[in-house]
């Protein structure tokens, strides 16, 4: 199963995904991101990764951008397309063309919290537990059938770091156990 990972900031999913490809049988064929400053960018280099980058800012238009990765998509041709940390909305035609391909993961017990700051809306509304969500992508944010979710109680001391660490802990290893399970 080829897979290729879209990331927007640190990696560290990227990581744990490219460190678990012969544990669980995936080959990450390439990746992607739209954040040419994108820490991730180091860790494909030190994988000897190919990285794709194409710059958001480059464009005025979501649809045109989207068109751009659609044809890098088609070009690789992967089975899977893994967002991980990747910070940007796909438009419905590139979820359309990609149906049932599209896996992201999510830092929330979605449908709770869709969208940013997760961690201190969890917070703010007094909930006991916290957790992350591995779910198809629809065109709707953050929406579609969920395929795994983990969590974990919140505690007292937490705030919105370590909230952060904790769920990251818990994706670098649910995620690459997960797109294993991932049918083509
Ligand atoms: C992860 O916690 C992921 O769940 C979240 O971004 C973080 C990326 O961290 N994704 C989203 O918020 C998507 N809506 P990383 O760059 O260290 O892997």
């Amino acid at each position: 199963m080829r897979i290729v990972v879209f990331f927007s900031g640190t990696g560290t999913n990227l990581e744990s995904i490219i460190h678990n490809q012969k544990k669980y049988g995936y080959e990450v064929c390439a990746c992607f991101t739209n954040n040419p400053q994108a820490g991730g960018i180091h860790i494909c280099e030190d994988h000897g990764l190919e990285c794709k980058v194409i710059d958001n800012n480059h464009f005025t238009d979501r649809v045109e951008y989207d068109k751009e990765i659609d044809l890098y998509l088609n070009s690789i041709e992967p089975d899977f397309i893994i967002l991980a940390g990747y910070m940007r909305i796909f438009s419905s035609c590139l979820v359309d063309n990609w149906e049932g391909q599209i896996v992201n993961i999510h830092p929330s017990l979605l449908p709770k919290y869709p969208g940013l700051n997760t961690h201190q809306r969890a917070l703010d509304a007094g909930d006991k537990y916290h957790g992350t969500t591995i779910h198809f992508v629809t065109s709707e944010l953050d929406d579609g059938p969920i395929i795994r979710q983990e969590s974990f109680e919140i505690e007292p001391s937490d705030d919105p770091n370590s909230l952060m660490d904790k769920i990251k802990e818990i994706e670098h290893r649910i995620y690459p156990e997960t797109i294993s399970f991932l049918n083509k």
